[in-house]
């Protein structure tokens, strides 16, 4: 396995690499790379529906529930985004726990 050193700095794991533990094998990342995942692909989905708002701003003629259209990727961003933020301090504490 490559030292924490060389992995990138922005990858979840090694940053808990560094800070003594070895989550990448303590901790099954299965669910956190789905949710990522999730994540990613929503932000796609959110960047087109706000395009959508802008061209029925720009034509002046759109029903009003289309401006309600980045709500729904939004809210499924909302989650995923907020299970992401917490993930590195549970597993951090679950790591501590098994150790
Ligand atoms: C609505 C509330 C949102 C919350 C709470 C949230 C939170 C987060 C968190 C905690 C991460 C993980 C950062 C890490 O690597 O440690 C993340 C990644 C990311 N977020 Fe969000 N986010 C939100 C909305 C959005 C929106 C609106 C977009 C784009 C339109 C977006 C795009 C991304 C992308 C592309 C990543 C990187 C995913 C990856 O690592 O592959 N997020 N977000």
């Amino acid at each position: 396995m490559a030292p924490a050193a060389h992995r990138p700095a922005r990858s979840w794991n090694a940053a808990v690499v560094r800070g003594g533990h070895r989550l990448s094998e303590e901790v099954p990342l299965s669910g956190n790379t789905w949710v990522r995942q999730t994540h990613r692909w929503l932000s796609i989905v959110f960047t087109v529906t706000v395009v959508i708002c802008i061209v029925a701003v720009l034509a002046q003629q759109a029903p009003d529930w289309v401006f309600y259209l980045p709500l729904l990727p939004l809210i499924g961003q909302l989650v995923t985004g907020l299970y992401l933020f917490v993930l590195p301090y549970t597993a951090r504490r679950r790591a501590a726990r098994e150790s």
